[in-house]
């Protein structure tokens, strides 16, 4: 039977093999793994690619969010504007800190949050708007940043899903990440710009952010062993950073690609519309990256859908059954947030990784196509 796997990289590891383990090789010849020439040339090098000012490469996209936070003078008791409809880590780095996540309901065609419902949330203690760029579609900075700029609110973007994705601002495309105070990136493996381990970065122009990130990430010193907060030890090693600076050679290549593989999808499923809501593709406003393959299913039953496909060989995940402020340590709060609930039950992912084979696209298509065939009747 044919086999559509959710996500490899296989393809990406068969291009690349050899320049990476030429890369890991020099690190290990050097035997300097913290804190070298790698992770300093890679943070100049996306410094280059977002054209910022700074860039702090830490251990995790958890990590970049938390000291972004804490960067940016986020702290105990602040409110921090977010969306429930997310990873878990986005509200858990804000709750970490000791600030509160206040979550705002979601936009039902971007799946992003609805900036039209941010404004009713600010109050006194409210401190930024935290807003996650889903699937790898931007989030609507525009409004987001005239309410940021309103109010006095730091706006710090997770752009974990979101590596090389632009948004529209008046006539002008922005990458993600250089519209805030901050950016916040995950280089988990299977992000757009993945490590073969775990990353992270921030990247900022705010130089006073860049110089408290930079010591929060190493134990809250600039200067060794003199410790001045209490910070962390969240530092990117040389292996990854030797991965990533390969692989960032390749990664708007490797976004091209995932938009090619949705679109494919698009059109081969716009004959569903009765059971299957596609994702935005508005190239006026966004340049959607793809991280996820993400569609609403509008009829039928989406359990039996995911065994059907299992049963042709199809992996499928549901990016995310669980509401962020239903789950248990939030769930005291009791929001209604009927929008990102009701999407919940209906979300559900399909295969996409780049340079994944276009033929497997017309194999979870065809195998859709099927489940439609026997649902009608
Ligand atoms: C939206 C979002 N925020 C934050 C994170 C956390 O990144 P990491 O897993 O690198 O800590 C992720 C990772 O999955 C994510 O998808």
């Amino acid at each position: 039977m044919k086999k559509v796997e959710f996500f490899s990289l296989k393809p990406e590891i068969e291009l690349l093999k050899n320049e990476i383990m030429e890369s890991i090789g020099e690190v290990l010849d050097s035997g300097k793994f913290i804190m070298d020439k790698n992770v300093k040339n890679f943070e100049q090098e996306i410094c280059q690619y977002f054209g910022v000012k700074y860039a702090v490469s830490v251990n995790s996209g958890t990590d970049a969010l938390v000291i972004s936070l804490r960067a940016c003078g986020i702290k105990e008791g602040d409110e921090v504007i977010t969306t429930p409809f997310t990873f878990f880590a986005t509200a858990e780095a804000i709750s970490i800190i000791g600030a509160k996540p206040v979550f705002v309901d979601i936009d039902e065609n971007t799946f992003n949050i609805n900036p039209d419902l941010i404004e009713e949330k600010v109050n006194d203690k409210t401190k930024a708007i935290l807003p996650v760029h889903l699937f790898g579609l931007p989030a609507d900075m525009e409004k987001i940043m005239n309410i940021a700029n309103r109010y006095g609110l730091v706006v710090i973007e997770d752009c974990a899903q979101s590596f090389g994705a632009k948004v529209r601002i008046g006539e002008e495309f922005f990458l993600t990440g250089t519209i805030g105070n901050a950016g916040a990136f995950s280089f988990f493996p299977t992000k757009n710009l993945g490590a073969y381990g775990d990353g992270g970065i921030i990247i900022t122009n705010d130089e006073k952010v860049y110089e408290i990130a930079s010591m929060l990430k190493n134990h809250g010193s600039k200067k060794k062993y003199y410790n001045e907060i209490l910070g962390y030890n969240s530092r990117l090693d040389e292996i990854q950073a030797a991965v990533l600076r390969k692989k960032l050679k390749y990664v708007d290549k490797s976004n091209h690609s995932r938009r090619e593989i949705a679109k494919r999808y698009n059109q081969l499923l716009s004959s569903l519309s009765d059971f299957i809501e596609l994702p935005l593709f508005d190239e006026k406003k966004y340049y959607h990256v793809f991280h996820q393959y993400s569609v609403k299913l509008k009829k039928g039953n989406r359990d039996e859908l995911r065994e059907f496909l299992q049963q042709k060989g199809v992996d499928t995940f549901v990016y995310y059954p669980y509401p962020i402020h239903k789950l248990p340590p939030y769930e005291g709060e009791n929001y209604s947030l009927p929008v990102t609930e009701k999407i919940c039950k209906q979300i559900i992912s399909f295969p996409i990784y780049h340079f994944m084979d276009l033929e497997n696209v017309d194999y979870v298509v065809q195998s859709l196509k099927e489940w439609v065939g026997i649902e009608i009747k």
